[in-house]
This record gives structure tokens, C-alpha cells and sequence, in this order.
């Protein structure tokens, strides 16, 4: 195993009816910005419930932060903030709204220009470079991405997306009401459970570490998501299915499977260019990206390709060769089986746009990408062309 620090400060409620935890995390005197996104959590009446929680504090509302968050948006947030003085903040949303208040958070009371911010990568943004962050809560409607209980964001700016780390923007509190979540279009589910799973392939598809525990509950978290997945898209309002669905993927990301073993990001590298360029969902650019990583990547990922094939697919017979097969088109069949698409050109996207994915991803300075940084712009090119 190799060596880790672990840090999680995040507390969680998780069940149903736990709104009023608002009331007793929320300090009394918080001038509070509730931050939400197009509409959905104002339609379903949860913005009014959560209002009623805060009671009489005073309370700002922000809309309209859309998905994959965009830094102009975000300013404007921070506007509102400066100008109010607002001590809290309150994200209602998915991981858009979610991250998206992480770079509020700290974009409000940053020492230069906030958009440098956007230009640290996954080095950790410390508090020499913003002098206070404004303490937030998050009520989570989208299971996904893992943002409630992480130190992660990713903004868009221009034509690429940005992962901005602090140890500053851990939520101080998240709710998780599966309940909360049913309105979600079909969809939308579909996406959170291949982000789930990606995250966990991510962190566990690379080289062995003998990291037991680590790759237990990886087995865990992944075999969760193919037996409750379909049934979670299919019954919307199946509570343990729901629930089971967004602790999967609360714990996916939340650094507990990731501490102490090598990391891959190079699906979700490359996947965050396809959003940037063609505008496809997060969760569907990784059902793209992950099935032909895998392939090109088989060499590499030997041992762990194989120990994926016979503990979360149950693949005993036939070669090596047999195995890792198998094991990468059962991956791909259960993204189909969730109604999402695994070809690029099913999106409508033309094989000589791969170039330029190319050439973004060197913009970008995603050069060196994977556990062992040698996913260079060629092999991510081999990558792409085997998505088409
Ligand atoms: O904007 P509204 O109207 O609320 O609609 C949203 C949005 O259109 C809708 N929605 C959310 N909850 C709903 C709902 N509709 C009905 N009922 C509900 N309960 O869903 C749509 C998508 O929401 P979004 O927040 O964009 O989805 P998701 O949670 O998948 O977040 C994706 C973003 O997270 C980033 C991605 O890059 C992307 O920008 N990621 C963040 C990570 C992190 N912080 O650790 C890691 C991930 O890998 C990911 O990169
Ligand atoms: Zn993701």
C-alpha cells in the first residue's frame, strides 16, 4: 500500500426527512446565499422547504448555474456575496451547483484574480492564496459526481474544464435524501451511476498495491451499482435502490477508496474534453471514454483488468486474454443497458474531430495522463479513435 494522509471533515445526514439538520448547521446568525441551478429544486418545492428550515435568517437566493458550471455564472455569485456579506452558503443541486459553490467559496475572498484559480490543476489551493473561504452546506438532488463529500471542483471557462482542489472547500455539512432525488429525469440517473462507477474503476483498475481494503470496497461499490443501476432507472421511486445508489456514489468519491493506491484519471481527463467541445453530458463522455481506455490500456492494467474480471464479473473460465474480453464488453453492455450510448460518432461527432480533441488535450497540458503518466496525446489519439 502506498502512503496516504486522510482528511474528511464533511458530516452527513442521510434519509429521509433530514432538512432540519439546516436549522442546526447552519449557525443562527448567517446571512445566507442559497445557490441552485435551472429550476428543478425550485419546481419541486424544495427551495421553499429549505427556506422554511432557515427560518429567520436572512436568506439570498442564486439561480441559473447550469451545468458544468461556468466561471462567469460563478462571479456573478461571488458579486452578490461581496456586496452582501453574506457569511454562508447554501448549494441545492447536483455536482454543478455543488462545485460550483466550492469556487464561490473561494473565489469570494481570493487574494488576485480569481481566475487564476482555475489554473492549479490537482495541486491543492492553499489559504495563502485566498484569505478566508465563505463555510458552506450542501443539500445533494443529483447522486453522482461525489461533490457533497469532497474537496473537488470542476469549472468551465473558455473552451476547456477546470479541476480546482482545496482542502478549503470540503462541504461542513451534506444531506442526502434519496427521496430528494426522484424527481430526477431518467437520464440524469443513468449518467450518476457511470460516474459512480468510473470514479471506482478509476481508482482501482490501475496496478496492485495490496491494498486490500481499498479494493474491497471498490469490488463493493461497483457490484452495487450493476445490481441496483437498471432497477434505480427503471423505479424511480424504489427507496433502496435510490439509496443504495447514492451512497454508492458519495463513497465512489470521498477519498476513502482512494487513499493509499494509485489513481487513473485519464477517462475523466479526456472525457472532460468531449463536454467542452461537443456539449455531452459528464457521465455519458466516460461511457465513451472508459471501454476503450481499457482496451489500449490492457497491457498496463493486466493484474487489475484480470482481478476486475473474476471478483466484479465472476468471469472464471477461458484465458487471460478471455477474461480482460469479457470483462470490457460486459462493462460496455451494462452502460448500454442503462440507456447510455458508448461510440462518439453515436453523438453525432465526425472521426476527424479527433485531432482536435488532440489538440485540446495538449492546450490543456494533459500530456502525461494515468497511473503511470504515460498516456501521451498519441495514445490518447488511439483512445479516441477506438471510442469512435
Ligand atoms: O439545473 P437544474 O434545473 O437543477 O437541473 C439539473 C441539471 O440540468 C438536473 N437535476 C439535478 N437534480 C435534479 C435535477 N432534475 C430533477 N430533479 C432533481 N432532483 O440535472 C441536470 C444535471 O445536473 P448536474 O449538477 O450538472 O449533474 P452532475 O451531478 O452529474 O454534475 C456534473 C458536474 O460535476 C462535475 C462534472 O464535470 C460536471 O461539471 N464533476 C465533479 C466532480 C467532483 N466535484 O468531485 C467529479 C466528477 O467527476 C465530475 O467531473
Ligand atoms: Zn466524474
Amino acid at each position: 500500500m502506498l502512503n496516504f494522509n486522510f482528511y474528511n471533515p464533511t458530516r452527513i445526514f442521510f434519509g429521509k426527512d433530514r432538512l432540519n439538520n439546516i436549522d442546526k448547521f447552519v449557525p443562527a446568525d448567517a446571512k445566507v446565499l442559497i445557490t441552485f441551478g435551472g429550476g428543478s429544486a425550485k419546481k419541486s418545492g424544495l427551495i421553499g422547504r429549505v427556506k422554511t428550515e432557515l427560518g429567520s435568517r436572512k436568506v439570498f437566493e442564486f439561480s441559473g448555474i447550469e451545468p458544468n458550471p461556468h466561471y462567469e455564472t460563478l462571479m456573478k455569485a461571488v458579486e452578490v456575496v461581496r456586496s452582501e456579506n453574506i457569511d454562508f452558503l447554501l448549494a441545492v443541486g447536483g455536482g454543478s451547483v455543488i462545485d460550483g459553490t466550492k469556487f464561490i467559496s473561494l473565489a469570494s475572498y481570493c487574494k488576485g484574480d480569481p481566475r487564476d484559480l482555475l489554473y492549479y490543476g490537482f495541486m491543492p489551493i492553499t489559504s495563502e492564496v485566498v484569505e478566508k473561504v465563505v463555510p458552506f452546506g450542501s443539500v445533494l438532488t443529483l447522486p453522482a459526481t461525489g461533490s457533497e463529500m469532497n474537496n473537488g471542483a470542476v469549472i468551465s471557462y473558455e473552451h476547456g474544464k477546470f479541476p480546482v482542489m482545496s482542502e478549503l472547500t470540503f462541504p461542513k455539512f451534506s444531506i442526502l435524501d434519496p427521496t430528494i432525488t426522484f424527481t430526477l429525469p431518467k437520464i440524469q440517473v443513468a449518467n450518476g451511476v457511470i460516474d459512480a462507477f468510473v470514479h471506482t474503476t478509476e481508482q482501482y483498475i490501475t496496478f496492485p498495491v495490496n491494498a486490500k481494503v481499498q479494493d474491497r470496497i471498490a469490488e463493493g461499490i461497483l457490484q452495487t451499482l450493476i445490481e441496483t443501476g437498471k432497477t434505480t432507472i427503471d423505479e424511480p421511486e424504489n427507496y433502496d435502490a435510490r439509496a443504495n445508489l447514492v451512497w454508492s456514489a458519495t463513497m465512489a468519491l470521498n477519498g476513502i477508496i482512494g487513499a493509499g493506491v494509485p489513481q487513473d484519471w485519464a477517462t475523466h481527463m479526456i472525457g472532460h474534453e468531449l463536454t467542452a467541445a461537443f456539449g455531452i453530458d459528464h457521465g455519458q463522455t466516460l461511457a465513451i471514454v472508459l471501454p476503450a481506455l481499457l482496451e489500449v490500456r490492457r497491457e498496463q492494467k493486466r493484474a487489475k483488468l484480470l482481478q476486475y474480471a473474476e471478483r466484479v464479473w465472476h468471469i472464471e473460465n477461458g484465458t487471460e486474454e478471455d477474461k480482460i474480453n469479457l470483462a470490457i464488453k460486459k462493462t460496455r453492455e451494462f452502460f448500454e443497458s442503462l440507456g447510455v450510448r458508448t461510440h462518439l460518432s453515436q453523438y453525432g461527432v465526425a472521426a476527424n474531430k479527433v485531432d482536435y480533441i488532440v489538440e485540446q488535450l495538449k492546450a490543456h497540458g494533459m500530456t502525461a495522463l494515468s497511473e503511470t503518466q504515460d498516456i501521451t496525446p498519441d495514445v490518447s489519439r488511439k483512445i479516441l479513435e477506438l471510442a469512435m
